[in-house]
């Protein structure tokens, strides 16, 4: 299979002599092209981009910073700067990120289609050494995490929608992580009663892998969600440290496309490992003032924490809620655009609480609902494709699906 090379330049002529050069190579396929930095990260899967050819100036992102999110986000993705200087300390830098080479523009053929194949073998050697029996990476997957710093404000609610959503219409393997280590709920909400928790995983550590992480994790049933449910009681959460959280978030992404993290108000360090692992975060909050206040302070820390906009999302639970704050005094007052609302449905809400069904799947047509399906396109990248009646049918051909499923197996295949 040839590498599929990704380019990423700022200049037109510089893409249009890269794109020769390479295509004269058999064993070498130029997939895309692209002058927006901000525009790689999301290339890189859909277009299965084995190397991102990046230039150091490019705009819409700092190279470095991007090369450092793109061999963590796809570590089976190769990165060979341009750069039009030597420049020692931006190369240590480059280095350092993760890039895989450095080459100092103007580029020679033989130099750089003979860096594209020692890097695509290397990596290729590392894909099938990653995965045993050599078989198809499952990665890009994708850590989306709930957070708020208000309790109460509909995260586990949002979080537990989300992922049976997702599991559903993604048709993509998909679990959910209940990181309330003391008042974990996820359980209740979806009525599941687990076998063990993440508390187990403790004596097992050393030996953790994606086979033996499936024993700790237990299925909704109706969905086909993953659950890694907290811990039965408050007193285990402290053995769960961030050195735990990190390697469940790590080795859940061998198998799980989409991994949906529910998380306590209160920012213990846990919590702070699952934000930093995390590909998108999903920030919660109200029309009121407290939660609000709060909020303003959480996006002040994940500026510092240098967390990208496209990182964070801010959703606005309740939406609908007449009670004199209005959503363009929300966006004013926290100076963040909202990604996403979510209206207020008392009577939908608590009575899927009450009987451990999320509404996605009981009420799948009221505006809770499909508030909650848009988020899920949009973690999906699919937001385009979204609308409420596609993805009503889509659910729907999927239940007759089922059911033709269930008739062919009892009455023999159709005739
Ligand atoms: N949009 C909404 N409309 C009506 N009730 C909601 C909405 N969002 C959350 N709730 C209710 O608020 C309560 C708290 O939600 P929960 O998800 O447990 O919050 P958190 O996890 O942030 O503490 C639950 O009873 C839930 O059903
Ligand atoms: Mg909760």
């Amino acid at each position: 299979m040839p590498a599929r090379v990704l380019i990423a330049d700022a200049s037109e002529d510089m893409r249009a002599t890269l794109r020769e050069l390479l295509e004269l190579e058999s064993n070498i396929e130029v997939v895309d092209e692209t002058d927006d930095g901000s525009e790689v990260t999301a290339l890189i899967g859909p277009l299965r981009v084995d190397i991102v050819l990046l230039d150091i100036d490019l705009s819409g992102a700092d190279a470095i910073t991007l090369t450092e999110r793109i061999t963590t986000q796809y570590p089976t993705c190769g990165v060979i700067i341009t750069s039009p200087a030597a420049d020692p300390e931006r190369m240590r830098a480059a280095m350092q990120a993760g890039a895989s080479d450095y080459l100092v523009k103007p580029l020679s053929g033989p130099e750089l289609t003979g860096s594209i194949e020692r890097i695509y073998q290397r990596l290729a050697r590392v894909k099938t050494a990653v995965l045993p029996g050599g078989e198809e990476v499952t990665l890009p997957s994708k850590t989306v995490s709930v957070y708020s710093p208000q309790g109460g404000v509909g995260k586990s609610m949002l979080a537990v929608n989300l992922g049976v959503c997702l599991a559903q219409e993604s048709g993509k393997n998909t679990v959910l992580v209940d990181l309330n280590l003391q008042f974990g709920d996820v359980d209740l909400m979806l009525n599941i009663m687990p076998e063990r928790t993440i508390a187990a995983i403790i004596p097992r550590l050393n030996q953790l892998d994606a086979d033996l992480m499936e024993s700790f994790l237990t299925t909704h049933p109706a969905s086909g969600l993953k659950v890694l449910v907290a811990p039965t009681r408050p007193e285990y959460a402290d053995t769960i440290t961030v050195f735990v959280v990190e390697k469940i978030l790590q080795v859940l992404r061998e198998r799980y496309t989409y991994i949906v993290v529910d998380t306590p108000s209160v920012l213990q360090d846990t919590t702070l490992t699952a934000l930093d692992h995390s590909d998108l975060i999903l920030l919660l909050t109200a029309l009121d003032l407290l939660a609000l206040h709060n909020t303003k302070i959480a996006l002040e820390m994940m500026q510092k924490l240098r967390y990208s906009e496209d990182k964070v999302r801010l959703v606005l639970n309740r939406s609908n809620a007449d009670v004199g704050i209005s959503v363009e005094d929300v966006e004013e007052a926290l100076d963040y655009p909202i990604t996403a609302f979510i209206p207020s449905d008392g009577r939908v809400a608590v009575t899927s609480v009450n009987e451990g069904e999320p509404f996605v799947l009981s009420h799948p047509h009221t505006q809770i609902a499909q508030s909650i399906r848009r988020i899920a396109y949009l973690v999906m990248g699919r937001e385009e494709e979204f609308s409420p009646e596609v993805a009503l049918e889509a659910r729907e051909e999927s239940a007759r699906r089922a059911r033709r499923g269930i008739l062919e197996i009892l009455f023999g295949s159709a005739q």
